[in-house]
């Protein structure tokens, strides 16, 4: 079942669906321009139970990027959840940037899980990580780092997958769901070029979620990307990228999951 926020009608099929998830990414806010922000989150509150974002909330990681941020993420409502992504970490003062979001309740994931309540007994967990590039080798014939550069990217795509893992392991929610920045899978990298796919996710990721119970992976950063994949185990992927749906978008979930074949998947954007 899906519950469409307004002029933004999605696909994701998943019943009985016990919890509403609304998914967002790529906001790419500027505290010095003005945003449609706020109007696409207007009202989200009545048709979702939580918000996670997936990332690049900010355009350069400044502070008061983060303190408009907070001030229309906290506004929404309902529990928010979200990762950083390269954007956010372009700034300098990282912790402030941190603190500006969580004052206004902001849940910032770094390569942990969060288990919240939604009342009438229903628990959602959600593991978090930026994760990193990297690439996916075996589906790509793209140009790829090499040398030292190669090998600084092979230890991030690593640790982040190591840090997802750990985040993982520890979780235990009737509902479980990954947010991410950089994607686990191509299958939701729609028309980005194929020489730009190892800066846009890596495979490792998709790996360690398909070695836990994960019921739906959302993650940002592809722009030109679709909304809908699956990991190359199953698990489906949403790609919340604003470009992508152009607002947020609300993904039923349920205990009984019904997503179809992955063949079934694929939506244009
Ligand atoms: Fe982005
Ligand atoms: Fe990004």
């Amino acid at each position: 079942m899906l519950y469409p926020a307004d002029r933004h009608p999605i696909v994701q099929v998943s019943r009985p669906a016990d919890v509403r998830l609304a998914a967002i990414g790529d906001l790419h806010l500027r505290d010095r321009e003005p945003n449609a922000v706020p109007a696409l989150l207007d009202g989200l509150a009545g048709r979702a139970d939580l918000l996670v974002v997936a990332g690049d909330i900010t355009e350069n990681g400044r502070v008061a990027e983060a303190s408009l941020a907070a001030q229309i993420l906290g506004g929404v409502g309902l529990p928010v959840v979200a990762v950083l992504g390269n954007h956010d970490l372009r700034g300098l003062r990282r912790r402030a940037f941190r603190e500006a979001l969580e004052s206004e309740g902001v849940r910032l994931l770094d390569g942990d899980a969060v288990v919240i309540e939604l009342g009438g007994g229903r628990r959602i967990g959600v593991a978090g990580v930026a994760g990193s590039g990297g690439g996916f080798w075996r589906e790509e014939h793209a140009v790829a780092p090499y040398g030292r550069a190669f090998k600084a990217v092979a230890i991030k795509v690593r640790r982040e997958a190591e840090r997802l893992d750990a985040a993982l392991r520890d979780l235990d929610a009737p509902l479980t769901v990954v947010v991410t920045h950089f994607a686990p899978t191509v299958t939701t990298l729609g028309a980005e070029p194929v020489a730009k796919w190892w800066m846009l996710g890596n495979a490792e990721l998709g790996r360690v979620i398909d070695n836990h119970r994960v019921d739906l992976v959302v993650h940002g950063h592809a722009h030109l990307g679709i909304s809908l994949g699956h990991t190359a185990g199953g698990t489906p992927v949403h790609n919340a990228a604003l470009p992508v749906n152009g607002g947020v978008v609300v993904i039923g979930l349920g205990s009984k999951m019904d997503v179809g074949q992955p063949a079934d998947r694929g939506s244009g954007a």
